[in-house]
């Protein structure tokens, strides 16, 4: 939500920064801009409404010597996408220049006051209320900048995370957050600041984050200063950046969603890879492993998460109540942090976030590691502030997912769940060794059974050019193919724009079935379960009331098959693996259908990767 980019060296500024942006532009892509400090302190601004090919057709041409510099792709959350409210935004004098991801929300009250003493503003951001107090505050106290940056952050409520530049002292950036992501690059001579490493990715491996209410000050021909508010210096605690650019490609595929859905056998096999061992006979992970008490003797488990990760947690809890017998609730964390929830140091609380960065999953894991609660992560962005804010946990090593609509991190995190079901099931004896094995020799075929799923690829593209203009789409599933029937039909709305709802099939005669006609497509999930047969009525259902019907079968079924208009057959797996398997043509049927529409799949409409605001 919003990509901050930054550099200070030696190197094309400009080029850096557009760069970067690039690479960030999953995070928002509604307006861009950049902030160049000229070698005589003047700070040039560039902003353009719209993706970040916009900025860089704007700047051509245009004179773009520098030295340093900060760059913005946007998510707009105050004021409308415009090139009047995108970042960089400058004090009035023209002396600082500032960008931001986060909100600030008492901005109002700090607009009213700064207004009292004169100051204009020309934007609805909340952004332009903080340049405007920080040079407010260093000019009426005749401070440092970062000072008064300090003295401003004091007053501000919100997330955020800034850069900000200044004319007086050309060579330098400050950069400080809260609850949103911020990561400084060391090069030799020089420093980048990303709101991940994936802008400065080919230039260095040695990254710091940035902590809460921490400042980092980057100056020329000066090693990096990390200050707190109250300016005492913080250990500056340099890590390795794990990333590659071949990681950042599209590697010849048209999208990054779609390179992203055929990565999936790969990122399985990294996602298991040295965690289910002796031939599936035995699971390992170190978070579960160290931890084992608080998962045996805990009362419950709570799992929160938003999105797509909210729908592996509701197969996190199939998977867990089934294999262990713990009682576990599935919270979508927007709504757990305002609850008042009851938690005990007794409970268990599982955040699955696949960024690392949601505000909403920050949010609930304070509340429930305030009350005592053992906090476990389940993330893919290794160093992202929820790994480091829980006691333990498991990344799911699918790689960097950058096409916003999720789908490696999906089947990531449901992988992580089988795994800390079966790990945690073989510490309480719920299941025994040879019922371990029993999916854990699955598991360890299922790279090569998604592989074989990936076949369907022709056959779905040519299926959704029959689907591509219907208006609404109902997905159905049960059991475990419920929580897939949610996430294809958030898949399908993402990035067609399309009007999809996913119900538990039974559910549909108590209301949705009132929608269903001839021009109401109906996708139902109906693996050969335990509740195949009851499916199979769901799917009559629908057929006698002239809906048409896309069934997801597992292979060899005939009985669907008369009924169904189109089936898609999947291999047959343990019931507990089916979501693995079966959400792969759901996940391609939602980009068939958009690419058809002309819609842009890999940054859809409104969206970002990263949601770091509330
Ligand atoms: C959907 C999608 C979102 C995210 C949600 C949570 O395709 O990507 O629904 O799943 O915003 O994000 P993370 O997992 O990063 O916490």
């Amino acid at each position: 939500m919003c990509g901050i980019v930054g550099y200070l060296g030696d190197r094309n500024v400009y080029e850096v920064l557009i760069n970067g942006l690039k690479r960030l532009e999953y995070r928002g892509y509604d307006s861009a801009g950049l902030a160049l400090v000229a070698p005589g302190g003047e700070i040039k601004i560039y902003k353009s409404k719209g993706k970040v090919s916009n900025l860089e057709a704007y700047c051509s041409g245009k004179d773009l010597t520098s030295r340093v510099g900060i760059a913005h792709t946007r998510w707009a959350t105050h004021g409308e996408p415009s090139d009047c409210n995108a970042h960089p935004h400058y004090s009035e004098d023209g002396n600082l220049a500032l960008v931001h991801n986060g909100t600030i929300e008492n901005y109002q009250l700090l607009k009213e006051a700064l207004q009292q003493h004169g100051c204009k503003f020309h934007t609805e951001t909340d952004t332009e209320v903080l340049v405007q107090l920080v040079e407010h505050i260093r000019v009426t106290n005749n401070c440092t900048t970062l000072e008064a940056l300090q003295a401003a952050l004091k007053q501000v409520i919100g997330a955020f995370a800034v850069a900000v530049v200044e004319k007086n002292n050309p060579d330098m950036v400050l950069a400080a957050r809260r609850s949103s992501p911020l990561v400084i690059g060391i090069g030799d001579g020089e420093y980048f600041l990303g709101s991940d490493g994936t802008p400065f990715v080919e230039y260095t491996s040695k990254v710091v984050y940035v902590k809460d209410d921490e400042i980092a000050v980057m100056e020329r021909n000066k090693p990096l200063k990390l200050v707190n508010l109250d300016n005492v210096e913080k250990k500056i605690d340099v890590k390795k950046l794990q990333l590659s650019i071949a990681q950042l490609e599209k590697g010849g595929y048209p999208h990054f969603m779609l390179k992203e859905i055929f990565e999936q056998p790969i990122t399985m096999r990294d996602c298991i890879r040295g965690r289910v061992v002796e031939g599936g006979s035995r699971v390992i992970l170190n978070g579960v492993m160290d931890n084992k008490d608080k998962f045996l003797n805990c009362n419950r488990i709570i799992i929160v998460a938003c999105g797509t990760s909210w729908h592996a947690a509701l197969l996190g809890k199939q998977l867990i109540q089934d294999m262990c017998r713990i009682p576990v609730e599935v919270e979508y964390a927007s709504e757990f942090r305002y609850s008042h929830p009851v938690i005990t140091d007794r409970d268990v609380v599982i955040a699955v976030s696949q960024s690392g960065e949601t505000a909403d999953t920050l949010a609930a894991i304070q509340i429930a590691r305030s009350k005592g609660a053992f906090v476990y992560g389940v993330s893919n962005v290794v160093g992202a502030s929820i790994p480091r804010e829980t006691d333990s946990g498991t990344y799911i090593h699918v790689g960097p997912e950058i096409g916003v609509a999720s789908t490696k991190a999906f089947t990531g995190q449901v992988l992580v769940f089988t795994m800390i079901a079966l790990s945690v099931a073989q510490y309480k004896g719920t299941l025994t060794t040879e019922q371990v094995k029993a999916v854990g020799e699955y598991l360890m075929r299922i790279p090569q059974l998604v592989k074989e799923t990936l076949k369907l690829n022709d056959k779905i593209r040519n299926l959704s050019l029959i689907y591509t203009y219907a208006r609404n789409f109902l997905y159905l599933g049960r059991g475990y193919s419920y929580p897939v029937a949610l996430e294809g039909a958030l898949k399908l709305k993402e990035i067609s724009y399309i009007h999809a709802e996913g119900y538990p099939a039974a559910e549909m005669k108590h209301g949705p079935i009132a929608l269903i006609d001839s021009e109401m497509p109906t996708v139902i999930v109906a693996p050969k379960d335990h509740l195949y047969e009851k499916i199979v009525s769901n799917v009559q259902q629908v057929k006698s009331r002239g809906g048409s019907i896309i069934a997801i079968v597992t292979k060899g079924d005939t009985t669907i098959r008369e009924l169904a208009d189109h089936v898609l057959e999947v291999p047959s797996v343990p019931e507990c693996l089916t979501p693995l398997i079966t959400s792969i043509p759901l996940q391609l049927l939602s980009y068939y259908i958009a690419i058809n529409k002309g819609k842009d799949v890999d940054m859809p409409r409104n969206l970002a990767k990263s949601v770091t605001v509330e």
